[in-house]
């Protein structure tokens, strides 16, 4: 089982871009959590980070097996502000029929009202917010849980 990471924009200013609501860890830290987590699952990672939104929709494009790609059985994606205003990365994401599960270092329910909106979570797997870099883990355990149990027996 191959997944890969998706960060949007400002995620690679993690650790000094407001700590107080993100936290002192960096995008480094997160990735280096996560890898290890998917090692003790045994379940390949590729992480990737982008300010841009088109980057991230070629990232998906290339990511996915309905789209000539197929080297990832599902995608983690912080989409950061993009969450709340990219139809491009939603699209994208139903294009490619990956599985995908939508991650947010804070809750954003408890925020500005226009973070409460997200362009992806009807199509994800699930959604996990609130818990800083934890997020990423319990979103990590959650999707390959999921897709093992969605797998041939
Ligand atoms: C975020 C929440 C978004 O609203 C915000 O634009 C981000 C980070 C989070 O991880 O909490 O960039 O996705």
């Amino acid at each position: 089982m191959h997944l890969l990471a998706l960060h949007g924009p400002n995620l690679n200013l993690l650790g000094s871009r407001e700590p107080a609501l993100y936290g002192p860890a960096t995008l480094v830290d997160i990735d280096a959590t996560l890898a290890e987590r998917a090692q003790a699952l045994g379940v390949g990672l590729d992480c990737f980070q982008s300010n841009h939104e088109g980057a991230l929709v070629d990232r998906i494009q290339q990511a996915g097996a309905a789209t000539g790609g197929g080297w990832y059985d599902g995608i983690l994606i912080n989409a950061g502000a993009y969450t709340h205003t990219s139809i491009a990365i939603r699209d994208a994401l139903l294009a490619v029929r990956t599985p995908f599960v939508e991650v947010h270092l804070s809750n954003v329910h408890a925020r500005e009202p226009f973070r409460h909106h997200s362009t992806l979570a009807d199509k994800a797997v699930g959604v996990i917010c609130g818990f800083g870099p934890m997020s990423y883990t319990l979103a990590l355990d959650g999707l390959v849980a999921h897709l093992r149990s969605q797998a041939p027996r």
